[in-house]
């Protein structure tokens, strides 16, 4: 995608790899909507950078999503990119009880958010003469963190969504492509400097060099190993990973 004169909308957009995706492309001269629920932070970002526009909203209430969407597509005609990035990573516990609340809240926000978003601004961007639909996955869609089983299985799900999206629109004008990062240093978990998270300025620098030649998932060097399909080895690759995690946790608040 180009990287100049698009008008973007992104959810999520309040905090770590949305607000710092959304400042990036305002810098090189984008049109910027920002969406997140807390109106505080939304208007701290406004306030930061002149000529970026907010919007609050709950990316786990349908009806929001469609209101919101007429509201900013009646207000920027000209909007040609939609970033899904907006996602909740709540630890949980495959092989004991279930949160049944958080369970829903996690498909809510990150599957069905994701999706309901997608199919709110599609037929608005299938009218754009160039327009990109960008899905925030994650390394974890292809080997799961076993202590966020659920998160990870929505990852999964919106790797697998965005392939569909990417075929059912090939013969449109909207790309479709999925950034899946590694683990970057917000506050997804818990802001915690660990050296094995990356930082969240080297990842976006990384992701916008990417972007230009990208066609389907823009993936940073680090996290290929993760991507490279381990096919039916795929079960000690996983196991190995959990383990390394399992004897290192990763730190929470
Ligand atoms: N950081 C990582 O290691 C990592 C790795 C792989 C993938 N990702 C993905 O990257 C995306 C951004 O995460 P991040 O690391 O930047 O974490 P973050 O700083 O916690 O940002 C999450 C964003 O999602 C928004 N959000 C959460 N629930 C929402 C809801 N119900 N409605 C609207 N917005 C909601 C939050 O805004 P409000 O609270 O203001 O609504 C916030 O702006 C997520 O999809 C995450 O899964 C992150």
């Amino acid at each position: 995608m180009k990287l100049t004169k698009n008008t973007i909308f992104i959810t999520g957009g309040t905090s770590g790899i949305g607000r710092a995706l959304a400042e990036a492309f305002h810098q090189r001269g984008n049109k910027v909507i920002v969406a997140g629920r807390r109106r505080a932070l939304l208007d701290e970002i406004a306030a930061a950078n002149p000529g970026i526009d907010t919007v609050e909203l709950d990316i786990g209430d349908a009806v929001q999503i469609k209101r919101v969407a007429q509201q900013v597509i009646a207000k920027y005609p000209a909007l040609n990119v939609v970033i899904n990035n907006a996602g909740i990573m709540p630890f949980d516990d495959a092989g004991g009880a279930l949160d049944d609340e958080q369970a829903v809240r996690l498909i809510d926000t990150n599957l069905l958010g994701t999706v309901r978003t997608s199919a709110a601004f599609i037929e608005h961007l299938k009218l754009q003469p160039e327009a990109t639909l960008i899905n925030n996955s994650s390394v974890l869609a292809y080997v799961p963190l076993a202590a966020t089983a659920l998160y990870s299985a929505t990852k999964a799900a919106v790797h697998s969504y965005t392939m569909s999206q990417r075929f059912v629109l090939r013969n449109t004008s909207v790309r479709v492509l999925e950034i899946a990062p590694p683990w970057v240093d917000t506050d997804l978990i818990h802001k915690s400097g660990d050296p094995r998270a990356m930082p969240l300025d080297a990842f976006i620098a990384e992701i916008m060099q990417k972007l230009p030649e990208a066609s389907t998932e823009v993936l940073v060097d680090s996290a290929k190993p993760f991507r490279d399909n381990a096919g039916p080895n795929e079960h000690a690759f996983v196991d190995q990973f959990n383990q390394l995690v399992t004897d290192n946790p990763i730190p929470v608040a």
